[in-house]
């Protein structure tokens, strides 16, 4: 069967790796989390007290990064790597979270991860998730998705699994994280998150696992 590009951008916490995870799995794919490179630059910026307002630290910090997705056996999805070592969970951490709408604003940082993530499609066959994956990564993606889903649904999704590796965490810090990020991803000068003229609107508020999966893979169908 024809292989194509799935393209799932949207705010923060919608459940896009959800829906790129199960899409991948059910038709094969590989699927590409662009969210986590930037989360690992952020990693390595804060490592190394970086200034990413300086644009001659950011090039020079930029040459010593090497990132890579490894495939966990047991999963069968990619993990990020951050020169050579696993930092699949210390990206996830509230500190990297709350700078990394900063660190992806800037223009080299995401020149470096873009040019990466169309080398990753070039045999097509993958589903990426992020916020400039259908209008600047994939302009020409076979199906295009942009996700939505109420803020306070989105929040509690959020909670629950930062909840489950750190008990110290509040509703309030979580809610506050993804509206800043939000705000910022969407309002930044190069590439902002938009919806592409294309893309399909899904909003998942009051949709199950299955019901979502079932509906996006007619699209699939639709697009090949
Ligand atoms: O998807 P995730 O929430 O892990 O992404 C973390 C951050 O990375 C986002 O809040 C956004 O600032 C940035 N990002 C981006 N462009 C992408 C993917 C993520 O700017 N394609």
């Amino acid at each position: 069967m024809k292989k194509i590009i799935i393209t799932i951008d949207g705010y923060s916490s919608c459940g896009k790796s959800t829906l790129a995870k199960q899409l991948a799995r059910k038709l094969n794919y590989t699927y590409i989390d662009s969210g986590a490179m930037y989360r690992a630059i952020t990693l390595y910026f804060i490592q190394n007290n970086v200034n990413w307002s300086s644009h001659e630290e950011v090039v020079a910090a930029l040459k010593s990064i090497h990132l890579d997705f490894v495939i966990n056996s047991l999963t069968g999805f990619g993990e990020m790597y951050l020169n050579e070592e696993n930092v699949e969970h210390l990206i996830r951490e509230m500190v990297v979270a709350e700078k990394v709408s900063e660190v992806a604003a800037v223009k080299e940082v995401r020149e470096f991860a873009v040019s990466q993530q169309q080398k990753m499609g070039a045999r097509k066959g993958i589903v990426m998730d992020g916020r400039d994956i259908g209008t600047v990564v994939f302009p020409h993606a076979e199906l295009k998705i942009f996700m939505t889903a109420d803020i306070e649904i989105r929040v509690q999704r959020r909670f629950k699994e930062l909840f489950e590796k750190n008990k110290n965490i509040t509703i309030e810090e979580v809610k506050k994280n993804l509206e800043l990020r939000d705000y910022i991803d969407a309002n930044r000068e190069i590439s902002p998150l938009r919806k592409a003229d294309d893309a399909i609107i899904l909003d998942n508020s009051h949709l199950t696992h299955e019901d979502q999966l079932k509906l996006v893979l007619q699209w699939v169908e639709d697009a090949i």
